[in-house]
């Protein structure tokens, strides 16, 4: 077997229909510029309104107008702008937090390290990870593991770990051999004829148990994964993928790093995307829906186990070269603790228990366009995956660009959503969005495939 370190297949590239825009064709275009919102509506500086479908960006679950945050960051800037959390400092907004979100993530979990975005998140799991396998006399055991098509932030170690070819192209990544991918447990995409979920996600379990013995497992440390595949296009895996893929993990004592920043806080219809996937994180990493987006929070969460050889090394070290200025800023924190508050009062993971089978019948019912190969989803996060024949799962030529000419149909009809990777479009409201709207979202989102055809067509042709 010839390992290829960071490897991304041909055909993934070439299933990597690249749907963003360019500088300058943004230059030319303009922005949008959202000047306020109501809700899970923005409005433009033309006074137009939109839904945001994709709550920003993954990120303002309860909406774009809860006073209740404004009020907790006046609130704590008055009573103490700043304050860091180096050398035994810290904030009560801060100890306040960490006790909070540690009694509503997986009981495993038992201490916090706040940073300020996922991909500060990711890094500084990594880093951790290598100390950690130094400390315990492993200096081998450093390679990680992550999935084609898997978005971990864009900063330079993160993007390693991401397993789309944009954030690498030009920007001369990978720049370490030591980050191995998989395959995107995408069964529409990926399965083959005939297989089950269950015997594809046997088939990917074998796939990283056979990488894990090629590397050598002494030298495996961890495997990083978001529970449902976000930015890649919104992959949700079988559901007996990562009991099998732990399974191996633990066999191998490869550490299972659950990427939360999309899933964490409710968005799959449990508080984690752990929970519903039936994942037992060594550590996790939050951010986005951590403070509805309000200010840049995110943290990174840990066993006590590893925790405990972090500690004993910088005992040993004399300290623990790891910190952010504004790591566990004061402000941040303290909103943060005010939306984990107002998931809990105002009952926001019923509530998207309660309109989740709405948006799997609005999914359902996209799932009859013509232009639409699969709609996939879970609790209030979908994509739909954008195919030229909906029998052999042909996509259209990447130059098409299908998603993103139904993305700007879609802003013509008031919804903003994401295109992604892989003719797919990402929908990912803020938590807050009533049935009624849930209904609106997806007449919106019709409209806009229906508009799209002739073009699509054109621009095929
Ligand atoms: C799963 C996941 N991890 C990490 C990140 C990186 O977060 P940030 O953009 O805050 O650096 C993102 C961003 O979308 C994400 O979706």
């Amino acid at each position: 077997m010839t390992i290829v370190p960071n490897s991304l297949q041909a055909r993934d590239i070439a299933y990597h229909v690249h749907p963003y825009t360019d500088l300058r064709a943004h230059e030319q275009q303009g922005p949008l510029v959202i000047t306020g919102g109501e809700g899970i509506y923005v409005h433009d500086d033309d006074g137009r309104q939109y839904i945001e479908g994709l709550a920003g960006l993954w990120c303002t679950s309860l909406g774009f107008s809860e006073k209740r945050l404004a009020e907790a960051a006046r609130a704590q800037m008055e009573a103490m702008p700043y304050t860091h959390t180096f050398a035994h400092r810290s904030s009560e907004p801060v100890i306040e937090l960490a006790d909070k979100l540690l009694s509503i993530t997986p009981p495993s979990l038992k201490k916090a390290f706040f940073v300020n975005s996922g991909s500060e998140a990711i890094d500084t799991a990594i880093k951790l990870i290598w100390y950690y396998n130094n400390a315990r006399g492993k200096p081998e055991k450093k390679r990680i593991i992550a999935r084609r098509r898997a978005y971990h932030g864009i900063t330079s170690m993160a993007g390693h770990l991401t397993g789309l070819p944009y954030a690498r192209a030009g920007f001369d990544l990978p720049a370490s051999d030591r980050f191995f991918h998989v395959t995107t447990p995408s069964h529409y995409r990926d399965g083959r004829e005939g297989e089950s979920e269950d015997a594809f996600a046997d088939r990917l379990a074998q796939e990283i148990e056979t990488l894990i013995l090629a590397l050598g497992p002494d030298t495996v440390a961890a495997f990083f994964a978001e529970p449902v595949q976000g930015a890649g296009g919104v992959i949700v895996p079988p559901e007996s993928y990562f009991p099998k893929v732990q399974k191996v993990l633990k066999k191998y004592d490869v550490l299972m790093v659950a990427d939360e920043v999309i899933c964490g806080f409710c968005r799959t219809g449990n508080m984690f995307g752990s929970d519903t996937f039936s994942i037992e994180p060594d550590l996790m990493t939050v951010a986005k829906q951590l403070s509805s987006a309000y200010l840049p929070i995110a943290g990174l969460l840990m066993r006590e186990e590893f925790y405990d050889v972090l500690a004993d090394q910088s005992a040993k070290l004399g300290v623990l070269g790891m910190g952010y200025t504004y790591g566990g800023h004061p402000v941040s924190a303290a909103v943060a603790r005010r939306t984990l508050e107002i998931y809990e009062e105002d009952g926001i993971l019923e509530h998207v228990r309660a309109v989740a089978p709405r948006f799997r019948a609005g999914l359902d019912r996209l799932a009859d366009h013509p232009l639409v190969g699969e709609a996939r989803g879970v609790g209030l996060i979908g994509g739909i995956e954008i195919v030229r024949d909906r029998k052999s799962r042909e996509q259209y030529p990447a130059a098409t660009k299908a998603a993103a000419i139904i993305a700007r149909n879609c802003v013509a009809n008031g919804l903003i959503l994401r295109p992604l990777p892989g003719d797919a479009i990402g929908i990912c409201p803020p938590l807050v969005i009533k049935a009624e709207e849930v209904d609106e979202l997806f007449d919106r989102l019709w409209k806009g495939l229906e508009a799209s055809v002739p073009a699509i067509r054109e621009a095929s042709s």
